[in-house]
C-alpha cells in the first residue's frame, strides 16, 4: 500500500493503519491557490484506497486566477520532482491535471466593492481586490488590484512554473466549470458521486450549475466558507478581523447563494471553526523538516511549509481537504439550512445565515456545519503529508 511505502519506518505509520470501508473517491480540489501547497500534498499523499482520481482546478480569489493556476501547476511539478519522479506516488502525480477556471466573480467587481465600502464596511483582507502596487508586483508579489488586467502572472525565482508536459499541459487547455460538469455526469452514470473540495470562492461551481442543473446530484461538496458566528470574534483583535471574515463567500456572493441552494448529495461547511485551528510552531517545524541531502525542489516545498510568508494563518483549506478524506478529523458538527445574502448595498452582502429546519425560509438546503476539529489528528496528518514530499 502506498502510505506504508511512503511512511515506512516513520513514527507516523500507525496513524495510517485505518483503511476506509468505502470505495476510493474521485476528488476535485477547487481553489484560489496561493502560498500553501498543503491541500494538494494532503490529497496526493492520501492512500489510493481513499482517492482514486484527483483533479485540481483554480480560480480568482486570494489573488487573480492565472497566478492561482500557476501555483497549482508549480506545486504539482515540485511534488513530482520531490519524489524523484519515480515510484507509485510519482506515477499518480503524473495523472493529476490542473485546470484553470473563473478569473472574475459572477457579478461582484473590485470597483463595486470599493464604491460600496460606505455600506458594507471594508474587508481586512480583500484578496485580489487589494490595491494595485506595481512595484510589489515587479518584485514578484501576487497580482492584486487592476481588475482590467486580471489575467497577469508575476512569479520569480523558484516559484516560476516550468514548461508544462503530459497531463498538466492537457488540463491547462481545459476550463474548470466544464471539467466539473463532466466529472459529475460521469459519476452519475456510474451511480456514484465525486467529492468536490471547494476551498476558494464558489464561482467555478456556480458556473457548473449554470451549465448542468443536475450537476449537484453527482457531487458531495465540502466548502471552506459559510461563516456563522464570526462577528464578535472579528472585533476582538486586528488578526481576528481578518481570519474571522468569510472571504470566499464575500468575494462572490451570487455564486455562493446559487451553490448553497443546490441539492448536493452532501453539503459540509468548513466554517469559522477552522479559523480557530492554527498549527503550533513545533508542528510547522516538524512538517517542514528536510534531510541534509534534500533536493532543491524538496527545499522549495519545505520553505513554503516550514517558513510561510504569512506565519500563523489558520489551516482553513487543509482542514477542508482533510475532512473530506478523513472523517475522524471532524470532532463535532451541527445541521442547519443555509443561505447567503446576495443583495448589494448593506453590511450583510455576501454573508451567511442558517436556520433550524422548522424555521427556515423556503428553498434552502441542509448543511452539515462543522463546529470542532480533532486537532491532534489534524497535526498528525498534516506532518505526514508534508513529510511524504519534503523528506520522503
Ligand atoms: C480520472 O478521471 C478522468 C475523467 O473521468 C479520466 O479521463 C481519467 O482517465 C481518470 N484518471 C484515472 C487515473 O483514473
Ligand atoms: C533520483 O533518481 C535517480 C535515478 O532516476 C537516482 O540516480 C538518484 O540517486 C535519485 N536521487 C535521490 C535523491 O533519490
Ligand atoms: C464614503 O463616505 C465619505 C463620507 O463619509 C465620503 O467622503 C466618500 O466619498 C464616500 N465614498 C464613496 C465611495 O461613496
Ligand atoms: C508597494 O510595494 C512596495 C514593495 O513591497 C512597498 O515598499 C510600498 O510601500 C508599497 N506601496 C504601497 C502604496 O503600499
Ligand atoms: C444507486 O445507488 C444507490 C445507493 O448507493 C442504490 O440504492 C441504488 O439502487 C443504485 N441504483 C442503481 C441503478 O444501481
Ligand atoms: C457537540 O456540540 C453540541 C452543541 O454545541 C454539544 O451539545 C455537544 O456536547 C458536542 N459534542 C461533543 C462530543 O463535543
Amino acid at each position: 500500500m502506498l502510505l506504508s511505502h511512503i511512511f515506512r519506518g516513520a513514527l507516523l505509520l500507525p496513524f495510517f493503519g485505518v483503511v476506509a470501508d468505502a470505495a476510493p473517491r474521485e476528488l476535485i480540489l477547487d481553489n484560489d491557490w496561493s502560498e500553501s501547497p498543503m491541500p494538494l500534498l494532503i490529497a496526493l499523499a492520501a492512500d489510493s484506497s481513499l482517492v482514486s482520481n484527483l483533479t485540481v482546478t483554480s480560480l480568482s480569489g486570494n489573488t487573480w486566477g492565472n497566478q492561482c493556476q500557476a501555483y497549482a501547476q508549480r506545486y504539482l511539478q515540485a511534488a513530482l520532482a520531490s519524489v524523484n519522479g519515480t515510484g507509485e506516488l510519482a506515477s499518480r502525480i503524473e495523472t493529476v491535471g490542473a485546470v484553470p477556471g473563473a478569473l472574475l466573480p459572477l457579478l461582484r467587481t473590485q470597483q463595486g466593492y470599493e464604491q460600496g465600502i460606505n455600506y458594507t464596511g471594508s474587508l481586512s483582507f480583500a484578496g485580489s481586490w487589494r490595491p494595485f502596487n506595481e512595484t510589489a508586483e515587479s518584485m514578484g508579489s501576487d497580482p492584486t488590484g487592476n481588475e482590467a488586467d486580471a489575467g497577469r502572472v508575476t512569479f520569480q525565482g523558484d516559484a516560476v512554473p516550468r514548461a508544462l508536459t503530459g497531463q498538466l499541459a492537457t488540463s491547462a487547455a481545459q476550463w474548470a466549470p466544464d471539467v466539473l460538469v463532466e466529472r459529475s455526469r460521469a459519476a452519475r452514470a456510474r451511480n456514484e458521486t465525486v467529492t468536490l473540495v471547494a476551498i476558494g470562492p464558489l464561482t467555478n461551481v456556480a458556473l457548473a450549475l449554470v451549465r448542468d442543473p443536475a450537476f449537484a446530484q453527482g457531487v458531495e461538496l465540502f466548502y471552506q466558507g459559510g461563516f456563522l458566528s464570526y462577528n464578535l470574534e472579528s472585533l476582538l483583535s486586528v488578526r481576528n478581523s481578518d481570519i474571522f471574515n468569510d472571504f470566499n463567500t464575500l468575494f462572490d456572493p451570487q455564486a455562493a447563494k446559487k451553490v448553497l441552494r443546490a441539492p448536493f448529495k452532501r453539503l459540509v461547511l468548513i466554517n469559522e471553526a477552522a479559523s480557530r485551528v492554527t498549527p503550533p510552531e513545533d508542528i510547522v517545524v516538524a512538517a517542514g523538516r528536510t534531510s541534509a541531502s534534500a533536493s532543491s525542489e524538496q527545499r522549495f516545498l519545505a520553505q513554503l511549509i516550514g517558513a510561510p510568508a504569512e506565519p500563523g494563518l489558520p489551516l482553513w483549506d487543509e482542514l477542508a481537504t482533510l475532512a473530506a478524506l478523513y472523517p475522524e478529523v471532524i470532532a463535532n458538527s451541527t445541521v442547519g439550512r443555509i443561505d447567503i445574502d446576495d443583495r448589494e448595498g448593506g453590511w450583510s452582502y455576501g454573508r451567511a445565515f442558517a436556520w433550524r429546519d422548522e424555521l427556515a425560509p423556503a428553498g434552502l438546503q441542509q448543511a452539515e456545519i462543522v463546529t470542532a476539529f480533532n486537532e491532534q489528528r489534524v497535526h498528525e496528518l498534516y506532518i505526514a503529508a508534508a513529510q511524504a514530499f519534503v523528506n520522503p
